[in-house]
């Protein structure tokens, strides 16, 4: 399975913030069946993350605010990207940024980085962040550029947007006219904790918004790569997507619950044309 110029060796992809660094994978056996594995999103300096609680169980999924906790570029670059490195594990680095210039910094020093197998672009986040704001479809392409502008060619950069069908088949359209190999549908939908503080919800109960993303845009760009994620537990459920349109999916909070749901999926979907 390609992706710009990277080939998977299957469709299932670890999504971002969900696999912890690799390591917490490897334990179970279950980072070298996966086709990529996705990083939490990384931005230039370290951020601490939120106060506790971050994460709240809903019937249906989980409301978390995370923070984007993260080590920051430098201490990604010297501790957890070697480590993926020397286990050739395919590695997709998300990246998060407050201004077009941290962007346009993340994606040349990453691109640069042995062991980084493509960008991930998150244009995305539900909380309030102070990240670039990409609400307006023009504002995500010019992230998207900024990533682009030194990565060596070939490079994949897959960008991934909000579950919000509203404006999503412009954005996605703006995002692939800007350079994005692939579009993943979508983040977490912008939630609340119980407390007030911003969040986002994932698992099962964002599934059909999300499905309803992959449908709509491959309706209008039938040949922009799309990735499905949001909700995905099982096999039929990676299906849903690729029926939809998607041509590879992301499995996120299945995996705080198992470890192994993106491996055993992957290992189902084995062998059926994608
Ligand atoms: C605990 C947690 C942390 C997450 N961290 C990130 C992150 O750092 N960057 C990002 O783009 N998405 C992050 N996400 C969103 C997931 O990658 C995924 O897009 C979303 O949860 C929908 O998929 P799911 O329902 O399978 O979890 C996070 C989700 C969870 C539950």
């Amino acid at each position: 399975m390609n992706l710009g110029s990277v080939t998977l060796a299957n469709p299932v992809m670890t999504a971002s913030g969900c696999g912890g660094t690799g390591r917490e994978l490897a334990d179970f056996d279950a980072l070298d069946a996966v086709g990529a594995f996705v990083t939490r999103s990384i931005t230039l300096d370290p951020r601490p993350g939120s106060l506790p609680p971050r994460v709240v169980e809903t019937p249906s999924g989980l409301v978390h605010t995370i923070g984007l906790q993260n080590p920051g570029l430098d201490q990604f670059l010297t501790r957890e990207l070697p480590w993926l490195a020397a286990r050739r594990t395919r590695t997709f680095v998300s990246v998060a940024g407050s201004t077009l210039g941290e962007y346009a910094d993340l994606g040349r020093r990453l691109g640069r980085s042995p062991g980084v197998t493509g960008i991930e672009v998150n244009l995305s986040e539900p909380g309030d962040l102070g990240l670039f704001d990409t609400r307006e479809p023009f504002q995500a392409a010019r992230v998207v550029q900024a990533v682009r502008r030194d990565l060596p060619p070939g490079l994949p950069v897959i960008a991934k947007l909000a579950p919000d069908p509203t404006r999503i088949v412009e954005t996605a359209r703006a995002i692939a006219e800007a350079g994005a190999d692939a579009v993943v549908l979508g983040n977490a939908a912008p939630a609340l904790m119980p407390d007030g503080r911003p969040a986002g919800l994932s698992g099962p109960a964002i599934r059909p918004l999300a499905l309803r993303c992959v449908h709509d845009v491959h309706a209008e760009l039938p040949d922009l790569p799309l990735i499905g994620t949001g909700g995905i537990t099982t096999a039929d459920d990676a299906r849903a997507f690729l029926a939809a349109g998607a041509f590879a999916v992301q499995i996120g909070t299945a995996l705080l619950h198992d470890p192994t749901t993106a491996a055993r999926i992957a290992a189902e979907l084995q062998g059926e044309p994608t």
